[in-house]
């Protein structure tokens, strides 16, 4: 079943960020600028960073999430380029959603809160998505996809975004200054 990674406590970044909130002991209202650091050297906020952020500074985790759940800067996952959100609502779920998030998880060899290698895509595991009707249901970025019951559906559409980058990424090579040329209106 795929699961969250977990950053381990003997990363590197963990000694950082210490000599960082070293320099702020003593300050008042410091968890702002303590979660932008972490974020700043972690990419994003998972619980083991909250966890350590509140034993160097006495913040409890409750307080430090009301401040990384409010302001939308602070991701809570690793992002890739596309966001893949699998609805884990309860049609969705009955409709076969853990088997979607599984596959999911073996096309691109990551789980969830993770980035794919080539840092394309992000899964995470969402709450309904308000297309309950359409069960079993994915998000990649703001696009829905409906009713996955054959899950060979999930190869394709995971290469039509690859296709679709490296297309951009062609273009932008191409044209002069190393920008995408506008399509001619003509
Ligand atoms: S439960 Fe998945 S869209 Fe509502």
């Amino acid at each position: 079943m795929c699961q969250s990674k977990q950053i381990e406590v003997n990363d590197p970044r963990f000694l950082e960020l210490d000599k960082f909130l070293k320099k702020l002991q003593g300050e008042k209202g410091i968890a702002m600028i303590a979660l932008q650091k972490a974020q700043q050297l972690f990419g994003y906020l998972p619980l083991e960073v909250h966890k350590h952020i509140s034993a160097r500074t006495g913040i409890s985790v409750a307080e430090l999430y009301g401040v990384s759940t409010f302001y939308s800067q602070f991701l809570l996952e690793a992002e890739g380029k596309h966001r893949i959100s699998v609805c884990m609502g309860t049609a969705c779920y009955v409709k076969g959603a853990q088997n979607v998030l599984d596959k999911l998880c073996e096309l691109l060899n990551i789980k969830v809160g993770e980035v794919s290698a080539d840092g394309l895509f992000s899964i995470t595991a969402a709450r309904c998505i308000g297309c309950c009707g359409l069960a079993p249901v994915i998000m990649i970025d703001e696009e829905v996809y409906a009713n996955i019951v054959d899950l060979n559906e999930l190869e394709q559409i995971l290469d039509n975004y690859r296709l679709k980058d490296a297309a951009v990424g062609a273009a932008s090579l191409a044209s002069p200054g190393g920008k995408a040329e506008a399509e001619d209106p003509a």
